[in-house]
């Protein structure tokens, strides 16, 4: 493991103690929600209030530790992303930069141009793009999926066209976790000529991102999905920036290309909140120690599940995050996650966790979203898969046997 000599389970065991949510007994299993938050993380937040008020461009001492502050939050980031400094953006929450990039490029289409987004998607990535074809007349296409929840490639491939300007999809889906070949997807996009717009908030805190390497010309993701503060974060290719015509107040400048998009004063507390998360990540040894770690806890997960779950998604840990979807025959998903909530585990129960097209298309109804993070341990995740399977075999939980004439 990088730079530690340490078991993963030790190393991760250690990281725990840096979150005092995680110091109770209770098990937070709802990581695509939102994962916990480590202490540092809230110290730093308040460190920029106590020493670094006002805003920046002023030539006293706390307005140039806020012109500090945002510098090394834009190299974070940057090196989180594998991308240059200015072409970061920071937003409210991705979908508030998803619409806001959507409506900068749609200054440029034309009515009957095309947006292929996918049934994997989480909505944030799909609304967007609906709202803007409504006002434009434009025609947005929606490349299907495989039973299995992998897109399907092929049928992706059947919806570009000549008009085809952007390909939008996942690389990981938010319901399932399934892992998308992103950079088999930006080939086709750039194959047909269109813009690859990569939705990267389920993937960033569990796969290392290097979005030259994917070939991205515009990547969002979300702090708060990986231990860091509610913040929005994107990636936009710095020619494609340069050759946008951002909204934003006329004194604002453009370089550095990213900050011409980000419309008003940006939330200085939560870049510095945002340092200190990518440097609790660089703490632990990095991504490649995560996806290592997580492996382990999804491999336990899947092989402790109870007899009669049905898991929507991928059946082991290959191609996907550790985000499970499962529900059982005739037993509300609903009442288990309040009777789970009362024994001291959270999961969430849900219809389409805004994965509208997935939903529709493979019907899992309401279903527990059990979603690992690298703060788990594996007797977190087998104490929860026992009181599941206890759960289940209660006789008040059981589905309704027709009774006997
Ligand atoms: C895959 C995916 N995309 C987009 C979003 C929206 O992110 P935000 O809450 O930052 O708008 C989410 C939120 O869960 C998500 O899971």
């Amino acid at each position: 493991m990088t730079g530690h000599s340490a078991e993963p389970g030790e190393v991760f065991g250690r990281a725990r103690a840096r979150f005092s949510g995680l110091n109770g007994s209770f098990v937070f299993l709802d990581a695509p929600g939102g994962t916990q938050v480590p202490d540092e993380v809230g110290d730093a937040v308040a460190r920029v209030y106590r020493e670094s008020s006002g805003n920046t461009g002023a030539p006293y001492a706390t307005s140039r530790r806020l012109d500090e502050l945002v510098d090394q939050a834009r190299a974070a980031t940057a090196r989180f992303l594998g991308c240059s400094p200015d072409e970061v953006i920071f937003g409210a929450s991705s979908t508030a930069l998803n619409f806001m990039l959507s409506r900068t490029l749609g200054r440029q289409l034309r009515p009957g141009d095309e947006i292929v987004v996918t049934r994997l998607d989480h909505d944030g990535n799909v609304a967007p793009w609906l709202d803007l074809a409504q006002d434009l007349g434009l025609r947005v296409r929606h490349a299907d999926v495989h039973a299995d929840t992998t897109l399907d490639l092929a049928d992706l491939e059947r919806q570009l066209g000549p008009r085809t300007k952007v390909v939008a999809f996942p690389w990981a889906a938010n319901a399932t976790g399934t892992i998308v070949d992103a950079r088999a997807v930006c080939d086709l996009a750039h194959r047909a000529g269109a813009l690859a717009w990569v939705d990267a908030v389920q993937y960033a805190p569990h796969q290392p991102i290097d979005v030259r390497a994917v070939g991205a010309d515009v990547l969002l993701c979300s702090a708060y999905k990986f231990c860091g503060p509610h913040l929005g974060i994107a990636f936009g290719r710095r020619e494609l920036l340069e050759s946008w015509q951002p909204y934003k107040a006329r004194p604002v400048p453009r370089e550095p290309a990213g900050h011409g998009f980000e419309t008003g004063t940006l939330p200085y507390e939560l870049l510095g909140g945002l340092l200190a998360a990518l440097e609790y990540h660089d703490s632990l040894g990095g991504m490649p120690a995560i996806v290592a770690w997580e492996r382990q806890l999804g491999e336990r997960l899947l092989a402790g599940l109870p007899p009669g779950a049905n898991l929507y998604g991928l059946p082991s840990m290959a191609d996907r995050v550790p985000t499970f979807l499962v529900n059982f025959d005739g037993i509300p998903s609903a009442q288990l996650s309040i009777d789970l909530a009362e024994l001291g585990f959270g999961v969430w129960s849900h219809g389409s966790y805004y994965a509208l097209g997935l939903h529709e298309r493979i019907g899992w109804g309401e279903a527990l979203r059990i979603g690992l993070a690298h703060y788990n341990t594996l007797d977190e995740v087998d104490r929860f898969t026992e009181a599941l399977a206890t759960l289940v075999k209660r006789p008040d939980r059981r589905p309704a046997t027709p009774a006997l004439s």
